[in-house]
């Protein structure tokens, strides 16, 4: 399978142009590697398909919350999606300004909706009639008025994983479309509360553009209806969620994606509001790991039928590394596919599965697939790792974090978060 800005220069593998060698042995693994170019690009490709349309890209931080990533994005004009107190902080900390800001999430706390509010974000999107009754208690405490808009849970498959599906009626997100009437008349009623928008999210890594029209059409529909009992509205968030090349999967491009989108929903005089996240930062990253031990090595030069035949009775290849599932949860968590390189170029015969140090089965990147034939010493690269990588990653196992490097659009690579050392791990203990 061929990956984008993948090359190998002599037998040694670079990517978006930096030697992966050269990468590992100035800051060591398992190492966060991202592209401010490959972000940039994303961005400019989605807002080229906005045309002359009142849109914009507010950026999905949970995705990939580093501050550099960060100030790259607002950069470039856009502006944030954010779902906690946290990341309302590192957005001011990048340089967002408020009125660029929206906070989504089914659990926002008192302190948070006062954070929010008291900065003066451009809205909070509400996702329970309870919620909306706490806003609007805080907001007149504060003396201030909460823009709000309401997160609506169209009931629409968006045929990814379960775990990551969020607009279907068994979902905890959002309020059913039947609700969502009588929400803005509550809202338009309440002291401190200003509606001004209605958005839905049906979910992330969505390959099938009908999805999005799906749930694009339904939110219009609500609009007008929302519109018809009296209260105006300015923005329609159709949230995030375009899925991106794993492995073999077609994604959309962003062009076609946002032109769906603009396609199927019209109403000109309405902001639309884009929150991508993977889209923009997935393969904008990647993680690299060194290939510790070998087990089971006599197993692993085989090809796949070969290994499928003899597996049971001899056993199979544990492909072990430097890196494990604290660092990159996405393969534990939804079974989602990394594409694994390695450096020096190998031949694809080995076979086994690719796991990491950490104390859980459920430790690996890769199962039962074909695999480089690694080497000890040899570097992994898992592909697609930008975003919900390490933003996921944790300290189990009391593992230090890995480091975060970013390839500036000159080329020159820096360190935008140092690795965790022993006494980061019990700091505040
Ligand atoms: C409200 C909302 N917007 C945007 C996103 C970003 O999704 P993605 O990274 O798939 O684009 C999410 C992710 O869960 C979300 O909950």
């Amino acid at each position: 399978m061929k990956i984008e800005s993948f090359a190998y220069k002599n037998g040694n593998l670079e990517w978006q142009g930096a030697s992966i060698r050269q990468l590992a042995a100035e800051f060591g693994t398992p190492l966060y590697v991202y592209s401010e170019a490959a972000i940039l690009d994303r961005i400019a490709r989605l807002r080229s398909a906005f045309d002359s349309r009142k849109a914009g890209v507010y950026y999905s931080v949970k995705a990939n919350s580093n501050l550099s990533v960060l100030r790259i994005i607002s950069g470039s004009g856009c502006g944030a999606d954010i779902v906690s107190g946290g990341e309302l902080f590192r957005c001011l900390k990048a340089g967002l300004t408020p009125d660029k800001i929206v906070f989504s999430g089914v659990g926002k706390s008192a302190d948070e909706i006062r954070y929010a509010i008291t900065t003066g974000i451009l809205f909070l999107s509400v996702e329970s009639r309870a919620e909306l009754e706490a806003i609007s208690k805080i907001a007149q405490e504060l003396g201030k008025t909460a823009r709000i808009s309401v997160r609506v849970n169209p009931d629409v498959d968006p045929k990814t994983h379960p775990y990551i599906s969020t607009g279907l009626k068994e979902n905890k997100f959002g309020i059913s479309h039947k609700e969502v009437v009588s929400i803005y008349k509550l809202a338009a009623s309440l002291p401190g509360i200003e509606p001004t928008g209605l958005g839905f999210h049906i979910g992330s890594q969505i390959t099938e553009l009908s999805a999005f029209k799906e749930a694009g059409q339904i939110a219009v529909k609500l609009v007008n209806e929302v519109r018809a009992a009296g209260v105006q509205l300015h923005h329609l968030d159709v949230g995030g969620g375009l899925g991106i090349r794993y492995a073999e999967e077609q994604a959309p491009a962003p062009e076609e994606y946002v032109k769906q989108i603009i396609d199927s929903v019209g109403l000109p005089e309405l902001e639309l509001m884009f929150d991508p996240g993977r889209s923009i930062v997935g393969n904008a990253g990647i993680l690299i790991a060194r290939m510790l031990y070998l087990k089971g090595a006599e197993h692993a030069d085989k090809s796949v039928e070969k290994a499928n035949d003899s597996r049971t009775e001899s056993g199979k290849t544990f492909f072990i590394c430097d890196a494990g599932m604290n660092d990159l949860i996405r393969p534990s968590l939804y079974e989602a596919y990394h594409h694994v390189l390695s450096d020096p170029e190998r031949p694809l015969s080995g076979f086994g599965d690719l796991v990491g140090p950490v104390c859980e089965s459920g430790d690996f990147f890769a199962k039962d697939r074909s695999l480089p034939a690694f080497q000890a010493g040899d570097l992994v690269v898992l592909a697609s790792a930008g975003a919900y990588g390490f933003t996921m990653a944790s300290n189990y196992n009391s593992r230090p974090r890995p480091a975060e490097v970013l390839i500036r659009s000159n080329g020159q690579a820096e360190v935008i978060r140092k690795r965790e050392i022993f006494e980061d791990l019990i700091r505040g203990e």
